[in-house]
């Protein structure tokens, strides 16, 4: 059964969700889900825009079968070529043999890479302002390089004043039937898996993200279409102000993150002991994760949430706890920039991780680090409550961000 949503007077969201999978891009855990979404716009001519993964594949043709009726496919405009986007649009081509594929020159590079059929044929090559009018309806394109892939564009209906984001504005989540933002309680509960999305995806390329708002800012723009997640018509303004933190790598909380890792439990009592401290010294919502447990894209999102870091490893082998290692290099990877960050180190015999945790941290831009590392020798004694104190002092007072 089709299942399409009504978005305005000729625009149909014709997407699906999925909840089976476990590791979006098989490697960000999304146990909400995710939803792929496609558009078309009825007008003079139809307008695909985007198609959806591979997975939910059945149940995209009948929405788009539903949507078209009798009419023909005119266009399909590909925002963007990644898989989860267009692993179909072969098969939509082969379905709507004379659709013309709208796209830039990278668009079809990539386009006839990834599959076998005539691209030049069907070829509509677009570039950055260019417009092609529906009917009623004319669509302007905008790229927006490496949101996230080279080729990424965005397309704008000044009709109906809406603009197709492409993975910009997207979130993890699946739509459970609502379709747009204002309809569900994104601020409770979407808000973080829009973050983990965001900084996780794109995090490393905030310039360009930047440069992507400075485009959608000088538009008009009543309706934003994303390619995962609701859809904006109400609080525009919110969303875009976490978009402009995110990727300038601005700290959205004044809070406190602790992140731990520890083989017998020592090195977590300590992280224990320094977050009660910090808590006696005022501080309120302090997060705290040990990293063996739970997946880096998570702590990566909380990294970019919190103005405060500590990291607390014990060594290992000479080197980092790996759990930890990892993390760090995910942050340095996705340009984590401009945090307030101190060290507790671990060891039994003889400590290397405050060192090392500490080079890692120096190579990234606009780190405060606590010149004070905490040496815990294999348990945290009474004696040392001090040097947790200067860290609390450390992390109280006025901070960069
Ligand atoms: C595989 C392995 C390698 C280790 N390598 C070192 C090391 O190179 N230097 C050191 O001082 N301690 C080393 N340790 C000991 C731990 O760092 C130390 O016992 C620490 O106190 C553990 O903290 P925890 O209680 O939080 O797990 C190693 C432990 C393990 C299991
Ligand atoms: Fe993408
Ligand atoms: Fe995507």
């Amino acid at each position: 059964m089709y299942n399409v949503k009504k978005v305005n007077e000729d625009l149909y969201w014709i997407g699906a969700s999925d909840r089976r999978l476990a590791l979006f891009e098989n490697i960000y855990p999304i146990p909400r889900g995710v939803s792929y979404n496609s558009y078309v716009i009825l007008d003079e001519q139809t307008v695909l825009l985007d198609t959806v993964d591979k997975a939910v594949s059945g149940q995209f043709f009948e929405n788009l079968e539903h949507v078209l009726g009798e009419r023909k496919l005119d266009y399909i405009i590909v925002n963007h070529m990644e898989p989860d986007h267009c692993a179909i649009v072969e098969e939509v081509v082969r379905r709507y043999p004379e659709v013309k594929v709208v796209g830039n020159a990278k668009t079809f590079t990539m386009m006839k890479q990834f599959f076998t059929f005539d691209v030049d044929a069907h070829a509509v090559v677009i570039k950055e302002g260019d417009t092609i009018s529906t009917g009623k309806h004319t669509l302007a394109f905008a790229m927006i390089p490496m949101v996230h892939w080279p080729e990424a564009m965005v397309t704008y209906d000044a009709y109906d004043k809406v603009l197709f984001s492409a993975d910009a504005f997207g979130t993890f989540g699946a739509l459970n039937g609502n379709v747009f933002a204002d309809e569900v309680n994104f601020k409770e509960e979407w808000l973080d898996d829009a973050r983990r999305y965001l900084v996780n995806i794109v995090g490393k390329y905030g310039v360009q993200v930047q440069a992507a708002l400075k485009k959608a800012l000088t538009l008009d723009i009543a309706m934003i279409c994303p390619l995962h997640g609701p859809i904006w018509r109400e609080d525009l303004g919110w969303f875009i102000e976490k978009y402009q933190k995110w990727s300038t790598y601005t700290p959205e909380d004044h809070n406190v993150l602790i992140l731990y890792a520890s083989i017998y439990g020592n090195t977590e009592n300590a992280a224990d002991v320094l977050a009660g401290k910090l808590a006696d010294a005022g501080e309120k919502n302090i997060a705290v994760y040990d990293v063996s447990v739970t997946d880096p894209s998570y702590l990566v999102a909380e990294a970019f949430r919190c103005d405060r870091i500590v990291f607390a490893c014990p060594t290992y082998n000479a080197g980092l706890f790996p759990k930890m290692e990892t993390l760090l290099h995910e942050l340095a990877a996705h340009n984590l920039q401009k945090r307030k960050v101190a060290v507790l180190e671990n060891g039994t015999w003889a400590s290397t991780a405050g060192k090392q945790m500490k080079e890692i941290l120096s190579s990234m831009k606009n780190m405060e680090i606590c010149e004070n590392t905490v040496t815990v020798k294999s348990a945290l004694k009474e004696n040392q409550l001090e040097q947790l104190d200067q860290i609390v002092d450390f992390m109280t007072k006025e901070t960069i961000a």
